[in-house]
């Protein structure tokens, strides 16, 4: 993929470096390959260490961790290399005032060789990627993406069932606010899986995701008859989501009750997100819990169990002798695939396999207010250094995914950087104008008052 992003995602060099912000960054070729590299390192984790002495990872945490940032640096001393830890940014220049954008440029600078970053701001590890001049890792932003558990997790399920295309998965918890959830949603649709969602009522999947998941990865949301998933499934309205195949469906046999669940092959529970929760969301309802009974279910005799971690209620303490529960293996795993995505980015290991090629592009606004307008994007919560990035979902009508955040931008009128003139967005004069001089605007109003002049409009799209 190319990008028109200072610092975008792809990069052959470290002077162009590679960046792993979301997982849509790696092919599935890619992942493939990270996943026999892994295997290798989890099979004599300390017979690697020469792959990268010299080498120093940075640690960014602007939030708590336990096992991504001590499963990267677990892996990084494993592959030989050495550490620097802001495990609490707090302690640092960060509570001066000082932005990420900065941050990464002196960390980058000469301080590390890769940065993993975590950030409470969805988009804030492609913010650091503009600026830092090595690869930068995103270990989690806000409740966008969380890329590096995605891997470990398909790793899991590449280890356990020895594919992912075709394999059933039930998510459950909390869909909304889990970023765990949303990179694991877009890899298994590119993987082919079908993906059954069971979320805590009012914690479903967010409607973007549902948007990329159906505009960019061919998913059909379909209703889903979960009779046989017992009362994990009760309370909530369950959801099918299928690659958009028909030998995929023809594995079910009544599709007018709704897709039948019939046997899974992995049950993802999550926890409820609640430091992202806002006023509205409390106070949570009985939330989903997974325990020995809830296990009877007929269609969850060979499911494996698995949770990201850490865990509050939702998996009661009983099911962790059952041998389908695999999520302390789970986080174990995290060290070899972590090792393979620092060795890969840092140049020390070859995959001999393509990256994506020729799909989104991302364009910078060069003028006009940001149209972002979720408070908790990077784009709203740093003050500097922030231009507005943006992502064409579509040219007519002129559609847009903010470039941080992937939240639906909503510019029903747009304007023209080079003619100063604004349109409507359905409008053919609207798809004339180049990606690179476009600017959003949430009306008519907002256009004039940022200095745009109607223009003359021929016709409309239909
Ligand atoms: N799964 C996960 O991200 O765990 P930590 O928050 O402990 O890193």
């Amino acid at each position: 993929m190319t990008s028109a992003t200072p610092g975008g995602v792809r990069g052959s060099s470290m002077a162009d470096p590679r960046h792993l912000v979301s997982i849509d960054d790696l092919s599935l070729a890619e992942i493939r390959a990270l996943f026999e590299h892994a295997r290798a390192f989890a099979a004599d984790p300390r017979a690697f260490a020469h792959l990268c002495p010299g080498l120093i990872s940075a640690s960014l945490f602007y939030e708590p961790s336990t096992r991504t940032r001590l499963s990267f640096e677990s892996a990084m001393l494993r592959l030989g290399g050495g550490v620097l830890t802001a495990a609490d940014m707090k302690s640092t220049s960060a509570s001066k005032g000082e932005s990420l954008a900065d941050t990464v440029r002196v960390v980058g600078g000469a301080y590390a060789d890769v940065i993993v970053l975590r950030h409470a701001s969805e988009g804030a590890a492609r913010l650091a990627a503009q600026y830092s001049p090595i690869p930068v890792v995103n270990a989690g932003d806000g409740s966008h993406e969380h890329p590096t558990q995605t891997l470990c997790d398909l790793y899991n399920l590449w280890e356990e069932r020895g594919r992912i295309d075709g394999i059933h998965v039930v998510l459950a918890g909390d869909l909304r606010y889990s970023r765990t959830i949303h990179s694991f949603v877009y890899a298994l649709a590119r993987f082919g899986a079908n993906i059954v969602c069971t979320p805590q009522p009012g914690f479903e999947l967010p409607a973007y995701v549902m948007q990329r998941l159906r505009e960019e990865f061919g998913v059909e949301p379909v209703r889903a008859d979960t009779s046989r998933l017992g009362e994990l499934a009760e309370a909530c309205d369950a959801m099918y989501l299928t690659p958009q195949k028909p030998h995929q469906l023809s594995l079910f046999t009544d599709a007018s009750k709704g897709l039948a669940v019939e046997r899974v092959d992995a049950l993802y529970m999550t926890r409820p997100q609640t430091e992202r929760f806002t006023d509205k969301d409390l106070p949570i309802a009985k939330y989903q819990q997974l325990g020995p009974r809830q296990m009877k279910a007929a269609s969850l005799k060979d499911a494996v169990v698995m949770h990201p971690l850490p865990r509050r209620d939702e998996i009661q303490p009983e099911l962790d002798a059952d041998p389908r529960s695999i999520y302390f293996k789970q986080a174990a795993r995290g060290v070899p695939i972590r090792m393979a995505i620092l060795a890969f980015l840092l140049g020390r290991i070859d995959l001999k396999t393509p990256a994506r090629t020729g799909e989104e592009r991302f364009y910078t606004q060069r003028m006009g207010e940001n149209p972002c307008t979720n408070p908790t994007c990077i784009s709203r919560t740093e003050t500097r250094h922030v231009k507005p990035l943006f992502r064409l979902a579509s040219r007519f009508p002129v559609r847009a995914y903010c470039g941080f955040c992937s939240q639906e931008l909503q510019a029903p009128v747009v304007g023209s950087a080079n003619s100063g003139l604004f349109f409507e967005r359905e409008s053919v004069e609207a798809r004339k104008i180049r990606p690179e001089h476009l600017v959003l605007c949430h009306s008519e109003a907002h256009a004039l008052a940022q200095g745009f002049r109607r223009g003359a409009v021929e016709s409309r799209a239909r």
